[in-house]
């Protein structure tokens, strides 16, 4: 039987191992400066798979490839500005952790799909915030300007709370089947944004904003195939918003 003295020793050592473990992140790379082709790129990191997958690229970038090129800022789930496809799925490499993506196999890092890759896992933003600019993503209103905050009931600033939430990452958008055929649709991204003012009762364009998304490329593209509510990192309710907007346009109602 050990002793307590024992006991205390194997803890002192189990608290003295190391957590860290040897990871493969298996990253597409693509440089047109280089080559027309992407390629697949395997580098072998020591990581804490309590640590995120935006910290291992980190590594990789300053330890031992300073050309490997993503989007990152703020590294805490708000910015959305490192959108990737990991293991096949878009999330944010900021808040997603080793230990969530069985380290015993390869990480895949990818670019996002259905936007233009500019180098490594920067792709062309461009025709998403286009999408985004066309919905009016702004409070518009008429009249004088008043001489005290517009008031809102509470069950007002219910029906859009979900859609306050979005940070523009694009997961949802790219993750999207019909965006991915021919990237004309608005995607859910920017249906999301427009919902956040339709049903916004101090806004007076919902209707110039459902008009908008009544095109050919809009609302009605959507097949309710839910990969974007799967991809949203804040937890929105994509795809149910989407079917407020085409219920809005339908009965006018919103
Ligand atoms: Fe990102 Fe979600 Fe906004 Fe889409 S709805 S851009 S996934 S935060
Ligand atoms: Fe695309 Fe989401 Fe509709 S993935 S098809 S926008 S439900
Ligand atoms: Fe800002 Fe991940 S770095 S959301």
């Amino acid at each position: 039987m050990a002793t307590p003295v024992m006991d205390k020793a194997e803890a002192v050592a189990k608290s003295q191992a190391s957590p860290y473990i040897t990871v493969t992140f298996r990253i597409r790379r693509f440089n047109p400066e280089v080559s027309d082709a992407a390629v697949w790129e395997d580098f072998q990191i020591e990581i804490d798979p309590k640590e995120r997958v935006l910290d291992g690229l980190h590594k990789i970038k300053w330890d031992v490839d300073g050309t490997l090129t993503f989007r990152r800022s703020c590294a805490h789930g708000i910015c959305g500005s490192d959108a990737m496809r990991i293991n096949g799925k878009n999330r944010l490499a900021c808040k997603t952790l080793i230990k969530d993506i069985n380290p015993e196999k390869p990480i895949t890092v990818e670019a996002i799909k259905g936007l233009t890759v500019l180098k490594d896992l920067v792709v062309d933003m461009e025709p998403f915030f286009q999408a985004y600019r066309d919905v009016m993503p702004f409070l518009v209103t008429k009249g004088n300007e008043p001489t005290r905050e517009r008031l809102q009931s509470a069950e007002d600033r219910e029906r859009f709370d979900d859609t306050t939430k979005c940070i523009l990452c694009a997961a949802c958008t790219s993750s999207c089947p019909v965006f991915w055929n021919d990237g004309q649709y608005f995607g859910p991204a920017a249906i999301v944004n427009a919902h956040r003012f339709i049903f916004d009762s101090r806004d007076e364009a919902g209707e110039q904003r459902l008009e908008i998304l009544n095109d050919k490329d809009g609302v009605w593209r959507c097949r309710t195939t839910f990969n974007c509510t799967d991809a949203c990192p804040r937890g929105i309710e994509v795809t149910k918003a989407i079917q407020e907007v085409k219920r809005a346009l339908i009965t006018r109602r919103f």
